[in-house]
């Protein structure tokens, strides 16, 4: 496993960052399955884990936690979010102070640890003002709660907005953006990842295999999702990987391509499209996620080898997506330049 920069920090984390979002889900990693796979990821030379709040309701962190506590503490890389509700009442959501430092001490509690290294808000809050989120994400820093603080699910305007506040204050700043970014999602493309070069952000993407689509699993001529997936599941819940949301001539025309390479290059499918991910300048390290220790093995695979230019390049062209305006009236210009 290499180790990456944060961003414009001096911390180093793995190429991978182990998601955690599939522990104690129903249908997905039991407590059992999720510490054998944080155990092997860790003996693989992973040291970068992701978890939220949020997932399963808090049992996601507490399973990190207790596994954490038998681990040397520096060692390990911890991320944890802070956004959406996490039960009943009016202030249990969003970035406002209260939220924000009611939920960083429950993540402190359920993590058993004293600091958080990678504290994300989970997506932008359009209701609380910026000042009050950035100021308290400082004050977190400050009282030694939080060591770097990132952003997931950000316009690029709002992620502008926020460097420039925090920079015009002296407060602590996002140096990390977790966005989704996978070949069936190129649109971070736009604006974020030109900003994240321009700012020295790290890029952590989530979903690498678009939540399963890209995993293998999927095929032209299919009518509908295997029985026991996640998109299966996603479909019922109205979550991004659904089939109908993706069950599309664009997704089949990628998954052409991806299943080609694979085929000649003697990589799973989820191999290739996380390589071709880690190949990308601006990624520090994709949450690879797994349900199961077999994925987790398989997803590991995509390091310590490369996609050839010419496949690169085959799987930028098949999964570009038309972009709007003004992206491609500033293209054209580009081009005529
Ligand atoms: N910030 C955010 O808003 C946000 C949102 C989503 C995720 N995340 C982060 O990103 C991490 C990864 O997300 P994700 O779980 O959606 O990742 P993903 O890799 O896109 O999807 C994981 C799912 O794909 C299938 N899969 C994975 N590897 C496979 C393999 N080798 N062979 C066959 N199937 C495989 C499994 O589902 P099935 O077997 O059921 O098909 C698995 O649960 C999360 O744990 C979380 O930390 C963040």
């Amino acid at each position: 496993m290499e180790y990456r920069f944060l961003g414009k920090t001096g911390l180093r984390v793995s190429e991978l960052c182990l998601g955690a979002m599939t522990f104690g889900r129903e249908n997905e990693a039991t407590e059992k399955e999720s510490h054998e796979m944080l155990n092997f990821f860790v003996a693989s030379g992973g040291n970068f884990v992701d978890t939220a709040n949020v997932y399963s309701t808090g049992t996601s962190e507490e399973i990190v936690g207790r596994w954490l506590k038998k681990q040397k503490r520096e060692d390990i890389i911890v991320a944890t979010k802070v956004r959406f509700p996490m039960g009943e009442g009016p202030n249990n959501a969003g970035l406002s102070r209260h939220h924000i430092l009611h939920s960083a001490e429950a993540s402190l509690r359920r993590l058993q640890t004293d600091y958080v290294d990678l504290f994300q808000v989970h997506c932008w809050d359009p209701k609380t003002p910026l000042e009050e989120t950035l100021s308290t994400l400082n004050d977190l820093v400050r009282r030694g709660w939080v060591r770097y603080i990132g952003a997931s699910n950000f316009s690029g305007w709002q992620l502008q907005r926020a460097l420039c506040l925090s920079r015009a204050n002296g407060w602590e700043r996002f140096f990390c953006l977790q966005p989704q970014y996978h070949l069936l999602c190129r649109s971070t493309e736009w604006e974020l990842i030109p900003l994240c070069e321009v700012e020295g952000l790290g890029v952590i993407p989530w979903s690498p295999l678009g939540g399963g689509w890209l995993s293998g699993k999927f095929k032209r001529g299919m009518s509908g999702p295997p029985d026991d997936s996640r998109v299966k599941i996603a479909e019922e819940r109205g979550w991004t990987e659904s089939w109908t949301n993706r069950n599309n001539e664009s997704t089949w025309r990628l998954l052409d391509v991806l299943h080609e390479i694979s085929a000649e290059s003697g990589k799973s499918p989820a191999q290739v499209a996380i390589n071709w991910l880690l190949r990308k300048a601006a990624v520090t390290a994709p949450i690879i996620g797994a349900k199961r220790m077999d994925q987790l093995q398989n997803n590991i695979g995509s390091i310590g080898w490369s996609l050839s230019p010419g496949q690169l390049t085959k799987l930028d062209q098949a999964s570009l997506i038309p972009m709007p305006y003004p992206y491609d009236f500033i293209r054209m210009a580009e081009a005529r330049r």
